[in-house]
């Protein structure tokens, strides 16, 4: 859920919580696999016994641990009330690293194990209505989205971009009787096309219209830069799905850190993350993507500059410089001290 795209203002949402995340898992079983879309499968999580999993609003996501000590990231599709199982949907990426590949490896009756669910992409209740705009496998919490506002009677619409009807995930589902009217789904732009379909449907603002955003980080960039001129910061809220490999691949060089309550300091090396430094020393942070996508590794700053490589910080929170997401960011200057 990625550079650093330009919502250079884009807040996450009113409900963003950036506190160290639950660690407690539950073992769930694979109910049904079911293929959704052309490398896109869906799976529906029960627990062992049955019965009601932990509540979740719509945007949340869950940990999924794919295998030993690998952890990612999964929107509920859920709609309302649907707490008998999470639906999670993954796109099979030919890059994968191992989450995607190993989901998608999963069979029916399997157990895997999962955190509670937690929101960093939620509704806006001040909303007067809802523009939600999704691309490819970023369709996912958009569609719980969908689904809880139209259970509430609330004012949206939903734009969906697939490259093909066999590329789109949950066709049914989105053009069924309860969502057609509310959804509009396109297939094969190209950059151009989609540009301009953008700029007609963000060039103008209604009053009390709050805008939420999901998908390839190309496409997330174009959305913001149409959506700047009309829409304030506080209106428009995103979520990557993957890291910014751009900044992941910048300079690397050995910097210092140091920890604020013990004075302990430690040289980070060239291409070795701070987490991986601080847990060899007996100072383990809690990591979840490792990615610096899903903020589980948030950490204060008291003095130096960050050197920002994640896709969590809004662009103001990068430039306030007080948080880094040590598990990819990195110093530009020779000491950074932590809130540790
Ligand atoms: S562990 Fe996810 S941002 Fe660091």
């Amino acid at each position: 859920m990625s550079a650093a795209i330009g919502p250079a203002s884009a807040r996450r949402s009113l409900t963003t919580m950036k506190s160290k995340s639950i660690m407690t898992t539950l073992t769930v079983k694979v109910k049904q696999i079911q293929q959704q879309a052309l490398d896109i499968k869906s799976f529906l999580l029960v627990g062992p016994e049955g019965g009601a999993l932990p509540a979740f609003t719509p945007g949340s996501h869950i940990d999924v641990h794919v295998g030993a000590g690998l952890v990612r990231q999964y929107s509920l599709c859920n709609g309302p009330g649907e707490r008998d199982g999470y639906l999670i949907a993954v796109k099979r990426e030919p890059e994968s690293r191992g989450g995607s590949r190993g989901m998608h490896a999963l069979q029916e009756g399997d157990a895997i194990a999962i955190s509670a669910p937690r929101n960093n992409f939620a509704l806006d209740p001040s909303a007067r209505r809802h523009v939600l705009l999704g691309g490819g496998i970023g369709i996912t919490p958009l569609l719980s989205m969908a689904q809880h506002l139209q259970a509430g009677n609330a004012s949206f619409e939903l734009h969906y971009f697939s490259r093909s009807a066999a590329h789109t995930a949950f066709h049914s589902l989105l053009s069924g009787p309860e969502l057609k009217d509310r959804v509009t789904l396109n297939h094969g732009f190209d950059p151009d096309a989609l540009r301009a379909y953008l700029q007609r449907l963000l060039g103008q603002r209604a009053d009390g219209a709050h805008l939420y955003f999901c998908g390839p980080q190309a496409f997330m960039e174009l959305i913001a830069s149409c959506a700047a001129p009309s829409w304030p910061p506080d209106s428009v809220h995103l979520e990557y799905f993957a890291a910014d490999p751009a900044a992941l691949a910048g300079p690397q060089q050995e910097f210092r850190i140091r920890l604020a309550k013990s004075g302990a300091t430690y040289a980070i090396p060239a291409g070795v993350p701070i987490t991986e430094v601080l847990a060899a020393h007996g100072c383990a942070i809690e990591t979840s993507c490792e990615q610096g996508v899903c903020g589980t590794c948030l950490t204060g700053v008291l003095d130096g500059v960050p050197d920002h490589r994640d896709v969590y910080l809004t662009d103001a929170e990068k430039s306030a410089g007080n948080k880094i997401l040590p598990c990819v960011s990195r110093a530009k200057t020779a000491l950074l001290v932590l809130d540790l």
